[in-house]
């Protein structure tokens, strides 16, 4: 990776706002923003519509070597995941594919092969990128991480209005709390690549600051950071 690429990596766990930022500080910096969740969940779709257990790990591997999977930006700046070249977007958006999602992530084959895509797309033209494991894996030496984080009743809010307006009959609150909860426990636990933060990141509460607010801070943050960089 060259100097002059700017990566910004955003990490935190589920419904903390990291989308909507992150294509926000995309559209600000010029940049395109990598949502790499939404390339876990094509993998949770895939394997659900192919019968395929997520918690075995020999199937999930011969799974990955059937795996085509792309992500393609729009002339308006919006990424496109393509499934054996069929866009999934609304279908990956359930709580379903959420929930198969998160068991598969835990697979080392999976994380590497995410790992790799991830890092040749975003080399391509530097990028905004968000996940679980970006500033820790995928791009650890960027200068610009930044840690989002929300109390449980605040995500779990986003997270059941963002279902509603994907059209999913959603249960209960509470039920999507738990389920939040639930996967935000495999996901900072897991061996591999697990979601968790080191002293290199800016931590922000997202529950305290609407978006702009909240890209705002991250912008103010990469300039004095770059002129800190430019200086030394
Ligand atoms: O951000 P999200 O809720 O769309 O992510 C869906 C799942 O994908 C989440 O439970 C964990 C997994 N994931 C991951 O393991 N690593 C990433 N970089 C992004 C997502």
């Amino acid at each position: 990776m060259t100097t002059s690429i700017l990566i910004v990596a955003i990490d935190g766990p589920s419904g903390v706002g990291k989308s909507t930022a992150a294509r926000m500080l995309a559209a600000r910096l010029d940049v395109p923003y990598l949502e790499t969740g939404a390339m876990y969940r094509a993998l949770g779709l895939k394997a659900l519509d192919e019968g395929v257990d997520p918690d075995d790990p020999s199937a999930v591997e011969k799974l990955l070597t059937r795996l085509d999977l792309d992500v393609e930006l729009t002339a308006d700046g919006e990424i496109v995941v393509l499934l054996d070249g069929v866009g999934v977007q609304p279908r990956i958006r359930s709580a379903e594919v959420a929930n198969a999602t998160s068991r598969i992530s835990v697979h080392a084959p999976v994380r590497r092969f995410m790992v790799d895509l991830q890092r040749r797309w975003a080399s391509r033209r530097g990028a905004v990128v968000e996940g679980r494991d970006i500033g820790t894996r995928v791009f650890p030496d960027t200068p610009f991480k930044f840690f989002f984080d929300a109390a449980p009743e605040v995500r779990a809010a986003r997270r059941f209005e963002q279902l509603r307006q994907a059209g999913e009959v959603a249960s209960s609150l509470s039920e999507i709390q738990r389920q939040v909860l639930e996967r935000d426990a495999r996901d900072s636990s897991r061996a591999e690549s697990p979601l968790r933060r080191d002293e290199s990141y800016v931590a922000i509460d997202t529950g305290l600051a609407g978006p702009e607010e909240v890209v705002d801070q991250m912008l103010r943050t990469i300039s004095a950071r770059r002129r800190t960089l430019e200086s030394g």
